[in-house]
């Protein structure tokens, strides 16, 4: 596989690029279709059918692609992207972006996350969506729809604050997706974070790039004893706005990073929510510090998302980032993976609710 233009040796270990051949790219797509044909990835039985059809694209991969698929699938690597893959059938970018509601449920949206959710599959994750986060719907669309971007909306007044998640133009900070008060295994009635998310572009008329900034360069430069201090529960965080209205909250002494069998460590951080707790010892402050500033200089890949590619980002292992949107109609879908080896709280089976 090739690596990506942009990235150094380094963050080439974590970084995996997965083109299609023309046949796989019809099958993926077909396979998508179906999904739609059923009401898509919100719907009973969608589970299945990507399910299904991972199974049947697996079979038509080389043993180069299955071998990467597996990197990623044991927590080996913290970015990998799907390449060549075909777009929705004539979709040519509008002149200002959709309200939400007309978006939600129009087709060429349902088949991106289709898509996405049998790529899901291909690694052996799952899509679920947390009570809490996003109305629990799974497809989560990240646009400008509040306001903040560099052009603003014809709607946008200019006193309000504007919130900062994805549904805002505002340039957003390395963070892992929240919920932060656990990973893999589930704390204090609280599901863990998200394993994965996957983005796809609808679009993405000026190819504004996602940041990732692979985080295992970044921990080997802070060292072994600064690393220890951010597995003690010296930090707080504030709470997300992209939590349901009333639900959520900010949290209290938690760790940043964790041991974890599967690829070694997982991370929950977010560079503009966390700060040290009242109790944090001089050597986790030292170590926040170094953490803060090695982020900074960390090395960021930046990925201009297509309909025509996917970006499965590791959660544990990688921060993501943006700047500011410069065109209001990028439009990109978004749904989170747990892997094979989260054991979240679960509140529906199909399609998969977890307790945020
Ligand atoms: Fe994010």
């Amino acid at each position: 596989m090739q690596p990506h233009k942009n990235a150094s040796a380094d963050a080439e270990l974590e970084y995996g690029l997965l083109p299609f051949t023309p046949p796989q790219a019809a099958l993926l797509s077909d396979c998508a279709d179906d999904i739609c044909a059923a009401g898509g990835p919100e719907l009973p039985g969608a589970i299945a059918c990507a399910s299904a059809a991972a199974l049947k694209i697996h079979g038509s991969l080389s043993f180069g692609q299955q071998s990467l698929l597996r990197r990623y699938a044991d927590g080996q690597l913290a970015m990998l992207e799907f390449a060549r893959l075909l777009p929705p059938r004539q979709d040519p970018p509008p002149s200002d972006l959709p309200p939400q509601q007309a978006l939600e449920n129009a087709p060429q949206c349902l088949y991106l996350a289709a898509r996405s959710q049998i790529l899901l599959h291909l690694v052996k994750h799952r899509a679920f969506a947390y009570d809490l986060d996003n109305n629990a719907r799974l497809i989560r669309l990240v646009g400008n729809f509040c306001g903040g971007g560099l052009q603003p909306r014809n709607d946008e007044s200019t006193d309000s604050g504007v919130e900062l998640s994805s549904h805002a133009g505002l340039p957003l900070g390395p963070h892992t997706e929240a919920p932060y008060h656990c990973a893999v295994k589930p704390v204090d009635g609280h599901s863990p974070a998200p394993s994965a998310l996957i983005l796809t572009a609808r679009w993405n008329p000026l190819d504004e790039p996602t940041c990732i900034i692979p985080m295992t360069p970044v921990i080997d430069r802070i060292g072994a004893r600064a690393a220890l201090a951010l597995t003690s529960p010296s930090f707080d965080y504030t709470r997300s706005d992209s939590f349901v209205a009333g639900t959520g909250a900010s949290g209290r002494a938690v760790s940043i990073l964790q041991f974890d069998a599967n690829g070694g460590y997982a991370l929950r951080y977010n560079s503009y929510r966390y700060s040290l707790n009242e109790n944090a010892s001089p050597a986790a402050i030292a170590a926040f510090q170094a953490l803060n500033t090695q982020v900074r200089c960390g090395e960021v890949i930046k990925i201009p998302l297509t309909p025509c590619n996917a970006l499965l980002i590791n959660n544990y292992r990688a921060l993501h980032c943006r700047d500011i949107i410069r065109d209001n109609r990028r439009l990109l879908i978004r749904l989170f993976g747990y892997s094979r080896f989260v054991s979240p709280i679960v509140l529906n089976e199909d399609p998969l609710t977890v307790q945020g």
